[in-house]
């Protein structure tokens, strides 16, 4: 859950390596270093700390053009000056960065320490350098396989030498990795946003790769030394869409973007006039798909979220016994797989450790595997027999927001796909991918009331506990909510199925408490008006989340927030909004690094 990049060229290597670790740093921000090579000398500068600390200690002017840096998301040794990256080998001549675990760290430790070694740090990535070190004997490249036949574990990593000043090293397992093609010079980086301000050109290196890289040329061959050959393929995102565009966070930008996200999302896909779906990603498979006796759907956090709404959806419109499952626990619990099985993993960065291993598993068991991901070329995009790219242009906020609007389109797009290859009616089709069609300007409605949703966060943003309840389809929506707040605003938040209230939770009510309703329009909605009483007659605070028009809700609620009508199983799209922004207004209230927030990692590479 680190950010790698590295740079062998003829420019000066600091500018670029800091510029990419800024952009890199919602991978992980805890720690950071960059190592620069010249001949006969290695240079390594790093602290705990963020970019900017760091920022504060290299040298601009330094012409070393060759480099490497890292920003660091913990998982061995606690965030300091000694555990940051790079790490060194005992001849301080050999520097690696990794993003990853090494499993077999521990014994590898011992016996290098057995055979002379002194650690420094407490990182299994020491013992990468350590090895590497050990092996090298003027061939950086095969120091390196020999060092990696030892290691197991999960690695996107790259090396440098002070005998080999234009020559970077890298290596993947398990953790992305992209070399960036230029000319006179190569760019490597765990993904495009760090190195897209140089070249849109890159190689996405496999695992089981070993990569060579100098100023002139790449050369990829497998841990066995058999030659790879790979294709240059073009990153479609622009400079631009990484940029804060005057917004104060990215978090922000990316939840007023969502009008423009959806409409990219649903553009060239839905036929009105035919009530059809068309999605290309799933041509070569919809007869297989069509034949599915059993739907799971996989993911975690919001993507898990946005699965759920997904299971009732694709029960709703396809009557396909359909589940949804933590990839985490999903690949960990013997599976029932079997012939018509279909495997939809859903992932904004594609990267997400236990999605890919619950994905592989399925795979392994014969299950037709697709994904619904945002990251074009990343590991599950290129590991499932087909998908759905969401094209909601790049996500940098921590917090996911236009993804999980994404992810419910495509779902959506999905289920009703398959549903007209079922039994839903052209009619039935057309009524659901016209109310579709008009959820982005709904949503533009909704983010205008935004000063509104600041006044709530400005009255709850004191208390430490805040409820979320909803029924259906907005059950999902109001776990998504209470995850938004905790994850930004680090307040305790719980989302619940309203009616489980009774069976507990409501013991948690006190004087004030806010308690997030969502009592929109609905087969259920009398009974969520009663929830609401329970609610109130505890004392709780109520802010409702409800259908324009709805006077009635105005007398049951402290607050009332309005959004459009729409189709029940679309109301999420709605009614997430705005609980994005009560969640956002209220971490920046409270102080708290919106776009950064402690503790977490944009995609959680590891297990
Ligand atoms: C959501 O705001 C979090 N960043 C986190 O829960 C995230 O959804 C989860 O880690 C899954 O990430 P993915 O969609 O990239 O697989």
């Amino acid at each position: 859950m680190c950010g790698i990049i590295g740079y062998v060229g003829r420019r000066p290597a600091i500018p670029i390596l800091v510029e990419g670790l800024r952009r890199l740093e919602y991978r992980g921000y805890d720690s950071a270093g960059v190592a620069l090579v010249a001949p006969n000398d290695l240079q390594v500068t790093k602290t705990a700390g963020r970019i900017s600390v760091l920022e504060q200690m290299v040298d601009f002017s330094a012409s070393q053009t060759t480099g490497l840096g890292h920003t660091r998301w913990a998982t061995h040794g606690a965030p300091n000056d000694i555990n940051a990256h790079p790490h060194t080998d005992s001849s301080g001549r050999i520097a690696v960065i990794h993003n990853g675990i090494i499993e077999n760290d521990r014994a590898l430790r011992t016996f290098l320490e057995r055979d002379g070694v002194t650690f420094k740090s407490e990182t299994d990535t020491e013992v990468i350098a350590q090895l590497i070190g050990r092996f090298y004997k003027g061939d950086l490249e095969r120091a390196v396989r020999q060092a990696l036949h030892e290691v197991s574990g999960t690695y996107g990593m790259a090396v440098v030498c002070a005998d080999e000043p234009e020559v970077i090293v890298a290596a993947r397992k398990g953790s992305p990795l992209i070399i960036g093609v230029n000319h006179d010079e190569h760019l490597l980086a765990s993904d495009a946003a760090a190195i897209l301000a140089h070249t849109k050109h890159v190689v996405y290196v496999g695992d089981g790769e070993i990569a060579r890289i100098t100023p002139t040329e790449y050369r990829l061959t497998t841990l066995d030394a058999i030659p790879v050959t790979k294709e240059i393929e073009e990153v479609e995102w622009s400079l631009e869409q990484i940029e804060l565009a005057g917004y104060e966070h990215f978090m922000l930008k990316e939840i007023c973007e969502q009008p423009t996200s959806l409409a990219d999302c649903l553009r060239g896909r839905i036929d009105l006039r035919e009530g059809a779906v068309h999605l290309g990603g799933l041509v070569d498979c919809t007869r297989e798909l069509t034949r599915a006796k059993h739907l799971i759907l996989s993911g975690c956090g919001t993507a898990w979220h946005a699965a759920l709404v997904g299971e009732y959806m694709f029960e709703e419109l396809t009557r396909i016994p359909t589940e949804v499952e933590y990839a985490s626990e999903f690949r960990y619990r013997n599976p029932i797989i079997d012939d018509g099985t279909v495997v939809i993993s859903v992932s904004q960065s594609g990267e997400t450790a236990d999605t890919l291993a619950a994905q592989t598993e399925a795979k392994q068991r014969g299950a037709l595997t697709l994904g619904v991901v945002n990251v074009v070329g990343s590991t599950l995009a290129r590991q499932t027999d087909a998908g759905v790219y969401l094209h909601v242009g790049p996500e940098i906020g921590v917090a996911s927001t236009k993804a999980f609007t994404g992810q419910l389109t495509v779902l959506a797009l999905m289920a009703c796909y398959l549903g007209r290859r079922k039994h839903m009616s052209p009619g039935a089709a057309t009524e659901f991918i016209t109310a579709l069609s008009r959820i982005p300007k709904q949503i533009n409605g909704i983010i205008e009331q935004a000063d509104d949703l600041k006044v709530v966060a400005q009255r709850y943003a004191d208390r430490e506990n805040w409820l979320y309840l909803g029924r259906g389809y907005n059950y999902p929506t109001a776990l998504e909510g209470a995850l938004k707040l905790k994850e930004i605003s680090y307040i305790h938040a719980e989302g619940l199925p309203a009616a489980e209230m009774k069976h507990g939770p409501i013991a948690l009510i006190t004087e004030g408490m806010p308690v997030v309703v969502i009592a929109t329009e609905g087969i259920q909605y009398d009974k969520i008006v009663s929830n609401i009483s329970e609610v109130r007659s505890r004392g709780g605070s109520v802010i409702a989340i409800a259908t324009e028009g709805n006077k009635e809700i105005a007398k049951m609620a402290e607050h009332v927030v309005y959004v459009p009508e729409t189709l029940e199983p679309l109301q999420p799209l709605l009614t997430v909004i705005p609980l994005q922004l009560i969640a956002y207004h209220t971490a920046v209230l409270r102080g708290c690094n919106v776009d950064k927030p402690r503790n977490l990692a944009k995609s959680v590479t590891v297990e």
